[in-house]
């Protein structure tokens, strides 16, 4: 049982129930318990049958806009099932206002509601809001369980992850691709109050990233290995060379001492993994191997720039570059020549980005390395430029790592980062 809430409001609207036999997502698996409350944001409001949708409080000046009329006049909220059919939830009658609005009054009390969306009041508070009602009834203390903790990762701040196989994902990965690795990446706390200020990178509401390395996976698609606890982490499955088929879309932390298991890029979430014996499981955990220089920070500068220095700007510089394509480390507006010219040629993730390359659930091979056409032409041959393993790994890293520049949402250490410098590392790591 949950409540179907709008995206722009506090945590209100209709309560539903789930029947995960009927779907994974969409529609089907729901079914709305109480048909006088519609879906914010996502439906028209209904007469709350105390002076319109906008309710007493909020007298609505002039016509209303489309979209304002598709807030609710009245809402529910933390419902506790007693049956599929019987729960005690909050309700208010004072209609939910979505933001960038000032707060509604919005006076929850508690009901007992059924299916049929019929309620009886139990209790309600003038003057406070009545919230997360839960029965509760006296009960044996439960036992003690011992700690699951392993002490030795935990002295060295670090627990592991397994992985039982990594070809088992929703969406599927492609069957003609063996996945050779992970590579594991750090999310960043965001130290600056708006999106784009400043940006890391051109994707638009970017989250800044730093790169640890990668892994191995085993030709079973297991995996094992020791991570640092209390990083935000995220994983791609890497193929034979060392770009991401698919990217995790979330993030996942260790405590020190944690033993995380997970199945593949992931398992349906109405199925159970099979038990069976992988390798990654009769072998010590590996330690993840670096990332290049230049990961971790991120800095593009420092990651990708020697490529180039090395390799290309010899034709791609001065009054006339070849191509018209000018891939030195010279500062360009918030960059520098050479990202202005490469970044555009990666499809990175992007609030907004089209073909649904965002962050919602992503299809494979629509990002990164194996989806830029400037990379697989670079692979297949470029005016006989050659490149080694180091070259084309910070080339894939940084093309994998959502094509970024900044390492850091500080705008001080964003000037460094772009002249070249080495910064310590982002605020709050
Ligand atoms: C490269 C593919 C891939 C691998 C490998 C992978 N994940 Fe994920 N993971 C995803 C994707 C994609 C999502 C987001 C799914 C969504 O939102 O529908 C996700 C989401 C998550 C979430 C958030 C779930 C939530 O409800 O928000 C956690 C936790 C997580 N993964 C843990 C792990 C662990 C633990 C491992 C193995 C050590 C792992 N993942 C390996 C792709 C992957
Ligand atoms: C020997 C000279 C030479 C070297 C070295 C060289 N290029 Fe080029 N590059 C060219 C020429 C000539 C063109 C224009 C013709 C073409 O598009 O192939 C070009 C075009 C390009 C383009 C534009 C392609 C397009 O479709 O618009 C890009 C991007 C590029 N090069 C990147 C690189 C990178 C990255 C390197 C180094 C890894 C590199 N080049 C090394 C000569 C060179």
């Amino acid at each position: 049982m949950g409540t179907a809430a709008a995206h722009h409001a506090m945590t209100a609207g209709s309560v539903v129930l789930f029947d995960a036999r009927a779907g994974y997502d969409g529609l089907e698996p729901l079914e709305r318990l109480t048909p006088d409350v519609p879906f914010p944001e996502s439906e028209s409001a209904v007469d709350n049958g105390a002076g319109g949708a906008w309710g007493p409080t909020s007298p609505p000046a002039g016509p209303l806009p489309a979209a304002a009329q598709r807030w609710p006049g009245s809402t529910y909220k933390s419902p506790y099932p007693l049956s599929e059919r019987l729960f005690i939830a909050s309700f208010s009658y004072d209609p939910l206002i979505g933001e960038p609005n000032r707060n509604p009054p919005n006076q929850y009390g508690l009901y007992l509601v059924d299916a049929a969306g019929r309620r009886e009041l139990l209790y309600r508070d003038p003057n406070l809001s009545s919230l997360w009602a839960m029965p509760i009834a006296p009960r044996p203390t439960p036992p003690a369980l011992p700690s699951q903790l392993q002490p030795t990762l935990a002295a060295a701040d670090e627990g592991t992850y397994f992985m039982q196989d990594v070809h088992r994902a929703w969406p599927p990965l492609p069957a003609d691709t063996p996945i050779r690795a992970l590579r594991i990446l750090q999310v960043l706390p965001k130290t600056t109050p708006h999106a784009n200020q400043p940006y890391v990178g051109l994707a638009n509401a970017s989250p800044g990233k730093q790169v640890l390395g990668t892994v191995p996976v085993e030709a079973d698609g297991s995996a094992y290995f020791r991570a640092p606890a209390r990083l935000p982490l995220a994983f791609q499955a890497l193929d034979a060379e060392g770009r991401a088929v698919q990217t995790m879309r979330s993030i996942t932390y260790l405590q020190p001492g944690e033993q995380v298991g997970c199945v593949g890029c992931h398992e349906q979430r109405t199925e159970a993994a099979p038990a069976r014996q992988v390798a990654a499981a009769r072998r010590a955990p590996s330690v993840i191997r670096p990332a290049p220089d230049g990961a971790r920070p991120f800095s593009y500068p420092l990651l990708v720039q020697p490529v180039l220095d090395a390799s290309c700007v010899s034709c791609h510089s001065g009054p006339t570059p070849d191509g018209g394509v000018d891939l030195t480390g010279r500062p360009d507006g918030h960059y520098t020549a050479s990202y202005n010219a490469l970044a555009p040629r990666v499809p990175y993730t992007a609030w907004g980005a089209p073909e649904g390359n965002w962050e919602p659930l992503a299809p494979p091979d629509k990002f990164g390395a194996r989806a830029s056409a400037f990379l697989t032409q670079l692979r297949a041959g470029h005016e006989g430029v050659v490149l080694d393993d180091e070259a084309w790994e910070r080339l894939y890293t940084w093309a994998d790592a959502n094509a970024l520049f900044y390492g850091t949402f500080e705008p001080a250490d964003q000037l460094r980062q772009q002249a070249g410098e080495r910064i310590a590392g982002p605020a709050l790591e």
